[in-house]
């Protein structure tokens, strides 16, 4: 039974694959049409491909036979993916810098077509690879962030990695933070969990835009863990998870809570697995949801647990000693920040004087291109100096870290 779950995961990951390509081959040459056909024509190609579903415990557990012990996470446990486009696919060699040797799936929309192209021309980079993803007609660009977890998932496969990094291109993520925060709270990768602790609140449907960012960092919605464990998944109450992301009135708490997806969320594979099992749920949910009303790609990727169960796992408790910031995702980006990238790296510089544990702990940071790019500004001449040295910053209280497989970073 066991390894009959793992070959209906994979099959059902890689028709997850294999109905995207399907429709981009589409694109290549068919007219159009209407573009709310896209979802209806994702939704119907996965209908033929849903296998029996297995008893609910063992969805949850995954279908590793042996789980892995927690509290050992390493680098090759890991997997990254973002979408990128247009001038900002720069960022792919730029991030290699902290990402070398992780996994990495990459989004490429069209604009980044004839990049990409000459990377591939210079050989494959150690464990990169790319979805091309055209435009949408009538849909918002970010569906291509919105897909881009569950495309990773397919392109990776379920057995490859524990723990999937999530952000923008313009995320960069502090690896060794984020393994000894894994390995600190214990987690099961196999299980449900989805992290982040930079939260907003949408408390009103007819101001969709609006947002506040939360003054508490762990999920309000979570029921207590078992008894006798400190970490577990976020079992969110039943009246939490309806269908209708602004039905949230008979829950415990009365907003919308999404992730500032700028400074990324970490899936486990368990999740993954979880979102993926009914090939049709996340694509439907994605066409439904992303739309010029609402054109952010980071919203629906929790919508889609939420409505499966889930929020975000509390692991506050799991931060180091001496640790007082609020948050350990982007602790040192403002919600959209506007400020200058010169003054951003100053920031950080002063972190390690004076918040040195605070510094050490963060696990990631967003370095917005959208104000260079809106100003037309040159992203190789005007932000890839600063971007480097913000890794520098975030990386130099790790660099002598013992007991480790941390190699140095290694600038283009
Ligand atoms: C909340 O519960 C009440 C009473 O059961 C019900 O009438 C109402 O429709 C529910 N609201 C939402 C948004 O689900
Ligand atoms: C955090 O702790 C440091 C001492 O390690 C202290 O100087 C600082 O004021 C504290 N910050 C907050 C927000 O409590
Ligand atoms: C790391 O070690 C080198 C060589 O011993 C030393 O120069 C450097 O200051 C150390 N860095 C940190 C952050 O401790």
């Amino acid at each position: 039974m066991k390894t009959n779950a793992l070959a209906q995961t994979k099959i059902r990951t890689r028709g997850l694959r294999t109905l995207l390509l399907l429709l981009l081959a589409s694109s290549a040459g068919v007219s159009l049409g209407n573009p709310q056909h896209w979802a209806a024509a994702i939704a119907a190609a996965a209908s033929t491909n849903i296998s029996p579903a297995a008893p609910s415990s063992q969805k949850l557990r995954g279908p590793n036979p042996k789980p892995l012990q927690p509290k050992e996470y390493k680098r090759a446990d890991l997997a990254i993916t973002f979408p990128t486009d247009g001038p900002r696919s720069v960022l792919v060699e730029a991030s290699r810098s902290w990402r070398s040797d992780i996994r990495t799936h990459i989004v490429a929309g069209p604009a980044a077509e004839v990049h990409v192209r000459s990377l591939k021309a210079q050989g494959a980079h150690r464990g990169e690879t790319f979805t091309k993803l055209p435009d949408f007609p009538g849909y918002p660009k970010a569906l291509r962030a919105a897909l881009t977890p569950l495309l990773a998932l397919g392109a990776l496969g379920a057995g490859k990695f524990k723990w999937l990094l999530y952000g923008d291109d313009d995320t960069i993520w502090v690896i060794p933070a984020v393994l000894r925060l894994l390995n600190a709270a214990g987690l099961n990768a196999d299980e449900p969990h989805m992290l982040s602790d930079y939260l907003i609140q949408l408390p009103d449907a007819a101001r969709p835009v609006h947002s506040t960012v939360t003054d508490f960092v762990e999920d309000p919605r979570c029921r207590p863990c078992p008894k006798g464990q400190k970490f577990c998944p976020c079992r969110l109450p039943p009246k939490c998870t309806q269908p209708d992301h602004w039905a949230f009135h008979n829950c415990t708490f009365k907003a919308r809570l999404l992730p500032y997806g700028g400074v990324g969320i970490i899936y486990s594979v368990g999740m993954l697995r979880l979102l993926a099992q009914n090939p049709q749920f996340f694509p439907s949910l994605v066409f439904k949801d992303v739309h010029r009303r609402e054109p952010w790609g980071d919203r629906v990727v929790a919508d889609a647990p939420r409505i499966k169960g889930f929020g975000f796992t509390r692991f506050q408790a799991a931060r180091a000693p001496g640790v007082n910031c609020s948050r350990l995702f982007g602790t040192f980006s403002g919600f959209n920040e506007r400020s200058g990238l010169e003054k951003i790296a100053t920031k950080l510089q002063d972190a390690a004087k004076h918040q040195p544990v605070n510094l050490r702990a963060t696990l990631s940071m967003h370095v917005r291109t959208g104000p260079l790019l809106e100003g037309k500004r040159n992203l190789v001449k005007d932000y890839l100096p600063y971007y480097h040295k913000i890794v520098r910053s975030l990386y130099q209280l790790h660099e002598n870290s013992t007991g480790s497989d941390i190699p140095a970073l290694r600038f283009p």
